[in-house]
C-alpha cells in the first residue's frame, strides 16, 4: 500500500489549519465524521502526491535554533516550537474485490514517526504512540465493496523519542492483508531450534484464529524446506477452535546435519505452515529462518554453534543521505554490505525498534543484531512496546541479544529502575525463552541498580572500567554496547572552527569515550568480553559534536552519511577483516605549505610497511598489533605511496598531489534497478583531475538531472556543515562535491527502459546510464 498517497501539513496549535482536528468533534460518535480531513469525502486534490515510505522532516530546511533538542535533531524545524510544521495528514484510497466481502481485512503500518491516529472511511481505528513499532488494525467491518475505501492518516511529531534526527512522517512500509475467517496470527507464530550432536529440533508455535460463527477443524502443517524450495521433513496436527475464538498448536521438527547460520554462511531454511480443511489450503506462511545455537557465557563471550565469536559491531540509526528516515529497502542491503566489508559482524538497533527489512538484511547477509526497547519502562505503553518487538523479531536468525534500555540516568542506579529492570528481563523471559537480555549503561565499575541483576553487563564508554567490572564481577558476561566514539569530518585534516570540522583521524572524542584504538585494544584479546558495538557505522542527522552550528551532522561515524568511509574505517578493516589492508590517511594537495612536516597516518594488517615520497623510502615500520603507523613528512607535491607484503603478496596505497577537477567517475551500488517502482540505487560519484588522480580536496557544484522513468530521490556529499537541499524536485538537484565525493540516489519506476542520469560540472555534462529491467 505504499503508491498514489495524498500528504498535506496540519498544524499544531490552530485547528483551522489543522482541518478542523480539535474542532469538528471526531470521537463523539461512531462514522460520524464532518468538516474534517479524516472525512471519507473530503476533498484532497489539492494535496501533494507522494509514495511511501516518507519523511517530511527531510525536505524542510535547515534552521538555526539554539534549544538543544532542535540541535540534537539536526536543526530541522519540527517539534513544538514549529507547530506548523509538526502534523503530517495522509489519505489514500483502495478498492477491495465485491467476491471478497466475506473476508479478514488488516492494514499493517510497519512503522510512523509518531503518535499517529487512524481511521477508515470515517470510522476510527486506534492510534499509536510509538514511532518505531508500527501497528496492525482490522478493517473487514468498515470496508466498501461497491466504492473506494479511504484511509485517513494523521500524525503528530510535536513530541520527540530521542535525541537525534527521528524524521516525521510514514517511513516505513504499509501493507493491506486478506486472510479467511480462519487464519494463522502471524503477530504470534514462534519459531526457535536447538541443535546437539548434529540433530537439529525445530519448534513451531501457531497460533489459529477462527472469526467464524461455527467452530473449525482442519489440520496445521508445517513443512521445512531448503534454501531452493525442497521440502526436507514435515509434521502434521488436527486441530479444533471453537467460533470466534483461537488456539496454539504446537509442533516439532527435526534434521540431521542441518546447514548451520552463522556470520560467513548464513544459511537461510524456510518453514512453510499452512491449514489444511477439507482439502483445500485455508491460510499459509512461509518464515525464513536461521538454525543456529547462541549462547552468552562469562569467560568465553558469545558462543554461535559452540564457537566464540568476537562482537565485532557498529550502532546506528536508521537513516541516510537523501532520504532521511524513510529508508528504501534496498539501502538497507546496500548499508549492512558495507559494515559486512568492513570486517564488521553485528549491529545494534540503537535506540528503537528497526525497520522489519533491516533485519532481513541481515538475516541473510549475516550481521548479527542486539535488538533495543525505546525505553527502560515497565508501564503499561512501553511495556506493550517490548511485547511487540519481542513478538516482532524474535524468529529472526540475526537477533543474538535484547537490550531493555539505554543510559536511563534518572534510575539506572536506584532501587527504581532496578525493579523496572527485573520485571522487563522475567518479560523477556516469558515472550522468548530462547534468549537473554543486557541494558547500555553509561557506568564506570558500579554495580547499583539494573547492573545488579542484568543478565549481560553492557557498557557505554567507560572502557577503562571494563577490566575492573570483571575482575569484581566475573560471572556476569559483559560486552561493550556503544565504544569508541571518535569525531571525524571525512577528507580534513586540520580543526576548522569555522566549518565545525575535525580531523579525520582517531584523535578526538568526548571525555565520557575513547579512540578506536583504545577501546579495541583494551578488549581485542579478553576472551571472557564478548565484544563491542562502536558508536557509530554511519554519521546520522542532529548530535553535532564537538561543534555546533554550522555543523548539523554527527561525526561519529567510521563512514559519513553516504557510506563514503572515513581514515578509521581503515583501521577496523585492518583488525576485523580477513583482507589485506593498507591504506594511507592523508590528502597530497599542500600548495604552499612545501617543506612543512604533514601529520601522515597509514593503516594496514601487514608487519612492516614502507613509505615513499617520490620514490625516495622515508623508511620502514613495523606495526604494532591493533595498531596504526605514523610519519611526519616535509611536503613536497607528487606521490606518497606505501608498500607492504601480506601473504607473499606485494600491496600498496597512494596519493597524488591532482590538479583541479577535470572528470568524474561513477560507482552503482548494483548493476540493474528492478523496474518494480520500489528499487533504488545509490550513484556514487568521484572526482578526478585531468590524469585520472581522486582530486581527495575537491569541492566542486554539481547539478543533476534525471531522464527516464525513475525518481531522482535525493542527493548526498558527507559534509556534516552542507544545509543545501538534499532532496530532488522535479528530477533536478545540485549539490558540491564534499573532499572528492558524492552521491545521488535514484527510485525505479515500473518501465523497463535504461534511465540516465546527468551530471553537470562546471560546463561539461557527464551522462550516467543506468539499467532497468
Ligand atoms: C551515548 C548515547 C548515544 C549517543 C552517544 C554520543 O550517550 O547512548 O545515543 O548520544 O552517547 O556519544
Amino acid at each position: 500500500m505504499d503508491t498514489d498517497w495524498k500528504f498535506h501539513l496540519g498544524s499544531a496549535n490552530d485547528p483551522t489549519k489543522d482541518f478542523n482536528y480539535g474542532i469538528a468533534n471526531l470521537f463523539a460518535k461512531t462514522g460520524k465524521i464532518t468538516k474534517s480531513a479524516v472525512d471519507e469525502n473530503f476533498n484532497d486534490s489539492d494535496w501533494t502526491k507522494i509514495q511511501l515510505p516518507h519523511d517530511w522532516a527531510v525536505s524542510l530546511p535547515i534552521t538555526f535554533n539554539n534549544n538543544e533538542d532542535i540541535l540534537a535533531h539536526g536543526y530541522r524545524p519540527v517539534g513544538g516550537l514549529y507547530p506548523e510544521n509538526s502534523i503530517g495528514w495522509y489519505r489514500k484510497s483502495f478498492d477491495v474485490n465485491t467476491a471478497d466481502s466475506g473476508k479478514q481485512f488488516s492494514l499493517q503500518f510497519d512503522g510512523i514517526f509518531r503518535d499517529s491516529k487512524v481511521w477508515v472511511n470515517g470510522i476510527y481505528l486506534g492510534g499509536d504512540f510509538s514511532g518505531y513499532l508500527g501497528q496492525n488494525y482490522r478493517i473487514a467491518d468498515f470496508l466498501h465493496f461497491n466504492k473506494p475505501n479511504e484511509i485517513v492518516v494523521r500524525v503528530d511529531a510535536t513530541q520527540f523519542e530521542g535525541w537525534f534526527y527521528e524524521g516525521a512522517g510514514i517511513n516505513r512500509h504499509v501493507w493491506l492483508e486478506e486472510t479467511n475467517n480462519l487464519a494463522i496470527n502471524l503477530d504470534k507464530y514462534f519459531t526457535y531450534n536447538k541443535t546437539e550432536n548434529n540433530l537439529s529440533k525445530i519448534n513451531v508455535e501457531i497460533s489459529i484464529k477462527n472469526l467464524n460463527t461455527t467452530a473449525q477443524t482442519g489440520q496445521i502443517i508445517t513443512e521445512l524446506k531448503s534454501r531452493d524450495g525442497k521440502i526436507l521433513t514435515s509434521t502434521s496436527n488436527d486441530f479444533k477452535v471453537e467460533d470466534n475464538n483461537g488456539t496454539i498448536v504446537k509442533q516439532e521438527l527435526s534434521i540431521q546435519d542441518a546447514h548451520l547460520w552463522d556470520i560467513d554462511n548464513p544459511y537461510l531454511y524456510r518453514l512453510h505452515s499452512y491449514i489444511f480443511v477439507n482439502g483445500t489450503t485455508i491460510d499459509e506462511t512461509t518464515t525464513k529462518i536461521g538454525i543456529r545455537n547462541i549462547e552468552i557465557t562469562p569467560d568465553k563471550g558469545l558462543l554461535l554453534n559452540g564457537k566464540s565469536v568476537k562482537v565485532k559491531g557498529t550502532n546506528d540509526h536508521q537513516e541516510h543521505a537523501g532520504v532521511g528516515s524513510a529508508l528504501p529497502d534496498a539501502l538497507q542491503y546496500y548499508r549492512v554490505t558495507l559494515l559486512k566489508q568492513m570486517g564488521s559482524n553485528a549491529l545494534r538497533t540503537s535506540h528503537a525498534a528497526v525497520a522489519p527489512e533491516l533485519l532481513e538484511a541481515c538475516d541473510s547477509l549475516g550481521m548479527l543484531v542486539l535488538d533495543e526497547q525505546r525505553l527502560l519502562n515497565s508501564g503499561l505503553e512501553y511495556n506493550q512496546q517490548f511485547k511487540r518487538l519481542i513478538e516482532r523479531d524474535r524468529n529472526h536468525p540475526s537477533v543474538f541479544l535484547w537490550s531493555i534500555g539505554n543510559e536511563e540516568n534518572a534510575i539506572q542506579t536506584n532501587s527504581t529502575g532496578k525493579r523496572i529492570a527485573q520485571t522487563l528481563i522475567a518479560d523477556q523471559k516469558k515472550w522468548d525463552p530462547t534468549r537473554t537480555s543486557t541494558y547500555a549503561a553509561d557506568l564506570a565499575n558500579v554495580f547499583d541498580g539494573v547492573n545488579q541483576i542484568i543478565p549481560v553487563r553492557g557498557f557505554n564508554y567507560r572502557v577503562d572500567a571494563v577490566i575492573p567490572y570483571h575482575n569484581d564481577h566475573p560471572s556476569q558476561p559483559t560486552i561493550g554496547t556503544e565504544m569508541g566514539s571518535t569525531v571525524m569530518t571525512r577528507g580534513e585534516y586540520k580543526m576548522d572552527t569555522a566549518h565545525a570540522y575535525v580531523l579525520d583521524q582517531d584523535s578526538i572524542h568526548p571525555w565520557w569515550a575513547s579512540t578506536a584504538e583504545h577501546w579495541w585494544k583494551t578488549v581485542a584479546d579478553k576472551q571472557w568480553m564478548t565484544g563491542g558495538f562502536i558508536w557509530t557505522g554511519f554519521d546520522y542527522r542532529g548530535e553535532p559534536t564537538p561543534f555546533e552550528w554550522p555543523n548539523v551532522n554527527s561525526h561519529f561515524g567510521v563512514m559519513d552519511l553516504c557510506g563514503f568511509p572515513k581514515n578509521i574505517y581503515y583501521y577496523y578493516k585492518s583488525w576485523w577483516s580477513d583482507e589485506p589492508v593498507l591504506h594511507i590517511g592523508q590528502k597530497w594537495n599542500y600548495t604552499g605549505q612545501e617543506g612543512k612536516p604533514v601529520n601522515v597516518w597509514v593503516y594496514s594488517n601487514a608487519s612492516v610497511v614502507e613509505l615513499y615520497l617520490n620514490n625516495k623510502s622515508l623508511g620502514k615500520k613495523s606495526m604494532p598489533k591493533n595498531g596504526h603507523l605514523e610519519w611526519n613528512v616535509p611536503y613536497k607535491p607528487g606521490t606518497l605511496k606505501a608498500v607492504a607484503t601480506i601473504n607473499g603478496k606485494k600491496i600498496e596505497d597512494k596519493i597524488v598531489t591532482s590538479g583541479p577537477t577535470e572528470d568524474l567517475s561513477f560507482t552503482l551500488s548494483k548493476k540493474i534497478l528492478n523496474a518494480d517502482g520500489q528499487d533504488v540505487i545509490a550513484i556514487n560519484i568521484e572526482a578526478k583531475d585531468k590524469n585520472g588522480n581522486v582530486v581527495l580536496d575537491a569541492k566542486d557544484p554539481l547539478k543533476f538531472a534525471l531522464e527516464g522513468d525513475g525518481t531522482l530521490v535525493g542527493f548526498g556529499n558527507g559534509n556534516p556543515s552542507d544545509h543545501a537541499p538534499e532532496v530532488g524536485i522535479n528530477n533536478q538537484g545540485s549539490r558540491n562535491l564534499f573532499n572528492g565525493y558524492a552521491q545521488v540516489i535514484i527510485k525505479s519506476g515500473k518501465t523497463k527502459e535504461n534511465l540516465k542520469l546527468k551530471i553537470t560540472l562546471n560546463n561539461k555534462t557527464f551522462v550516467q546510464e543506468i539499467e532497468q529491467k
